[in-house]
């Protein structure tokens, strides 16, 4: 049977990383035969391309030249990760995906849902997520949390007004999208773990 294909969203210093290392932890405990992987990146090709989007010193890439990057990155990504393991069974855990090129360059960049749409086809058409977890807290609170951004990486240096924009563009998403799910993500860790995995439970994705 084909595998399961779950995404997790969040703005910088959702606590994102900390969740998939739990997630991982629980699930590696469990026995599940499952894939951690992320985008930008993931394999050889697209690790490189990520190099380039994320390069502080690329400061002039314009928004539509971003977007294509993430694109390339996403469909090599795919073919070449996500669907052996989809075929051979295994549930595929995967940070970040198509929701973030909607929230970041569809509508903090203002490049519009339509393009984001258009360059992403490949991706929505033939790997639609069967359930995107958004960890949903306000990038004020985030930032707070992870003491300030990395002035070296391209993305998380753009300003609160840029992480507003990324947040509001996520909540545009989950009145679109059914397969957001959104998990409040301000308490403890562990809580928000809990709440990871019902909801795993809740959609059929683990037992
Ligand atoms: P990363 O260091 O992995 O950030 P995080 O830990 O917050 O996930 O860098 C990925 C950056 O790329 C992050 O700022 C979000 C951004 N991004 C996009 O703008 N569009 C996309 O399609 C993807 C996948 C990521």
């Amino acid at each position: 049977m084909r595998g399961k294909f779950v995404t997790f969203e969040g703005c910088e210093g959702s606590g994102k990383s900390t969740q998939l290392r739990l997630l991982g932890e629980y699930l590696a405990s469990s026995g599940a035969d499952f894939l951690m992987t992320r985008e930008p990146g993931g394999s050889a090709i697209a690790e490189d391309i990520r190099r380039i989007i994320l390069n502080g010193d690329y400061a002039d890439m314009c928004p539509e030249c971003e977007a294509l990057l993430y694109a390339a990155a996403r469909i090599q990504h795919l073919k070449e990760v996500v669907e052996p393991a989809l075929a051979a069974g295994k549930l595929v855990v995967c940070d970040r995906y198509v929701d973030s090129s909607f929230a970041y360059q569809g509508y903090a960049r203002g490049l519009g849902m339509e393009f984001v749409e258009k360059i992403n086809s490949f991706a929505l058409l033939k790997y639609p997520p069967d359930l995107t977890v958004f960890l949903d807290i306000s990038p004020e609170r985030a930032f707070e949390r992870k003491h300030g951004a990395d002035p070296n990486d391209r993305m998380e240096r753009e300003g609160a007004e840029f992480h507003s924009k990324v947040y509001a563009g996520y909540r545009e998403l989950i009145k679109i999208y059914p397969r957001i799910c959104p998990v409040y993500c301000g308490g403890s860790k562990f809580e928000t773990a809990e709440n990871i995995k019902n909801l795993l439970k809740e959609k059929n994705i683990i037992k």
